[in-house]
């Protein structure tokens, strides 16, 4: 198993964000994760990647128990998110916001950038030639000098999900990578994530769209009110009728 969460626990003042809440994911699996607004969706996402911190719970990534890792130390072990309000560097190009997600173990040292100037301007120029090779993949090369700020939403949501694979994580999660973009984008996005697998690439997937969740997901998870309610096929969960009585309450 590649992720093992177990029972965790969140709440807010007194809304319950996270109740029991457990999953599992394998190797090169695709999931998605469906339910009502405010069900607690990106909380978990939240907690997954070190943002908040559950009160109980247990959080096991390959056989390391990351429930108390920061943000940043989960990045390192290899897992990383896009926002559902995607967060890129608005003032600053698209091929920045590329070379700001890579990942590196070594290249960042305050010693490498001092002292070894060669060695940090040879990591740069492969970075560039990563970023771009990305941008080409995504179709959106010849945006990679314009102003983040300057792209269309879709293209901003396809940037967020480059940076995603820039930070080379073995698992992605993508809050609502297709919320309010054109079909064209959407099917652009929905290969890309397509190949993760082939990649050896994970992903959970939040997404409102069940059309969208049906074509990518083999299996689906639902929860309601912090709590996982179904889980199946996309099919068994969207006809489990305690999924249908969620939704019409
Ligand atoms: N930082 C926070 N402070 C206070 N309450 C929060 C916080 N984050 C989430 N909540 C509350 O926790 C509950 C779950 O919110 P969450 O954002 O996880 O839902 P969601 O399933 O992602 O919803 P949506 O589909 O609308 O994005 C909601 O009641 C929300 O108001
Ligand atoms: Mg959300």
């Amino acid at each position: 198993m590649m992720l093992k969460v177990s029972n965790l626990n969140k709440n807010f003042d007194g809304v319950v964000a996270l109740k029991d809440f457990s999953l599992e994911l394998k190797e090169k699996e695709i999931i998605g994760l469906i339910g009502p607004n405010g069900a607690g969706k990106t909380t978990f996402f939240n907690v997954l990647s070190g943002f908040v911190k559950p009160e109980s719970g247990k959080i096991i990534y390959r056989g390391k128990d990351i429930t108390n890792s920061g943000s940043h130390n989960i990045v390192f072990e290899g897992i990383s998110r896009t926002f559902q309000d995607l967060r890129l560097i608005r003032q600053i190009l698209v091929i920045e916001n590329i070379l700001l997600s890579f990942n590196h173990t070594n290249g960042e040292n305050i010693y490498n950038i001092m002292f070894n100037q060669r060695s940090w301007k040879k990591i740069e120029e492969q970075d560039k030639q990563k970023a771009f090779e990305l941008l080409e993949y995504a179709g959106i090369k010849d945006k990679a000098n314009d102003l983040a700020n300057d792209l269309s939403y879709g293209q901003q949501k396809l940037l967020s999900l480059i940076c995603c694979l820039a930070a080379d994580a073995k698992l992605l999660l993508l809050d609502e990578p297709i919320a309010g973009i054109n079909p064209e984008m959407r099917e652009k996005i929905l290969n890309i994530i397509s190949e993760l697998p082939l990649k050896g690439k994970s992903a959970i997937i939040i997404e409102h769209d069940m059309d969208f969740i049906e074509r990518i997901c083999s299996r689906v998870i639902f929860m309601d009110m912090g709590e996982k309610i179904s889980e199946g096929t996309p099919s068994e969960v969207r006809n489990d009728p305690k999924v249908i009585e969620a939704y019409l309450e």
